[in-house]
């Protein structure tokens, strides 16, 4: 019976981008996400990676997503163009222990808009993490809040990689507004 069900899902290809400066847990962001794992060890993206989560939405929904994990080095490189491609969501992440991350999070949504656009010309949806919430506690929010104001961002979020706080309620609602544009 459950075999027959699944037959008649409605399945779903979402491709999502990662991006921000090196170091800021982009990487580590992913792979709690994916597969529940945390490493202190930071072990830098060459280029870019990706990884693929399936997720049964609800009962008649089936999503694969596919998380792309660009390096922060690729900052200013002309090859992000190429890597964002098809997507149809991005998460721009700083580092809160690195406030100098903040600053460049316009550069990097700058590069995205620029580069992508959804099918019937839109803006990607975009959600902002503020990254290592778990080492400390000055978060300036207004200034967090204020520029997702006026640059049309979905959401922002406290999250943590160490401590898997706010990754997943990040990624349903960029799969959310992916599914439901509003
Ligand atoms: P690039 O691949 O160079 O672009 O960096 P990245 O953004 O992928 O960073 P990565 O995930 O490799 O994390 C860099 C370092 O920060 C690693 O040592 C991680 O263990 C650490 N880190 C990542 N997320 C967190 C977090 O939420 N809390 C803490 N305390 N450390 C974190
Ligand atoms: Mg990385």
């Amino acid at each position: 019976i459950y075999r027959l069900n699944n037959l008649h899902k409605n399945e779903f290809n979402l491709k999502f981008v990662v991006i921000g400066d090196f170091g800021v847990g982009k990487t580590s962001i992913i792979n709690r996400y994916v597969d529940g794992e945390f490493s202190q060890k930071y072990c830098i993206t060459i280029g870019a990676d990706f990884s693929l989560k399936t997720i049964e939405w609800d009962d008649d929904t089936r999503i694969f997503l596919q998380l792309w994990d660009i390096a922060g080095h690729e900052k200013f490189s002309s090859l992000t163009g190429v890597f964002y491609r098809h997507s149809v969501g991005a998460a721009i992440v700083f580092d809160l222990t690195r406030p100098e991350t903040f600053n460049s999070v316009p550069q990097w949504l700058n590069d995205l808009r620029r580069k992508t656009q959804l099918p019937d010309g839109k803006n990607i949806p975009v959600v902002i993490l503020a990254n290592k919430g778990d080492m400390t506690v000055d978060t300036m929010p207004q200034e967090i809040t204020d520029f997702c104001e006026n640059n049309n961002i979905l959401a922002w979020y406290i999250t943590s990689a160490k401590s898997n706080i706010q990754i997943d309620e990040a990624m349903i609602r960029l799969i959310m507004e992916s599914l439901n544009p509003i």
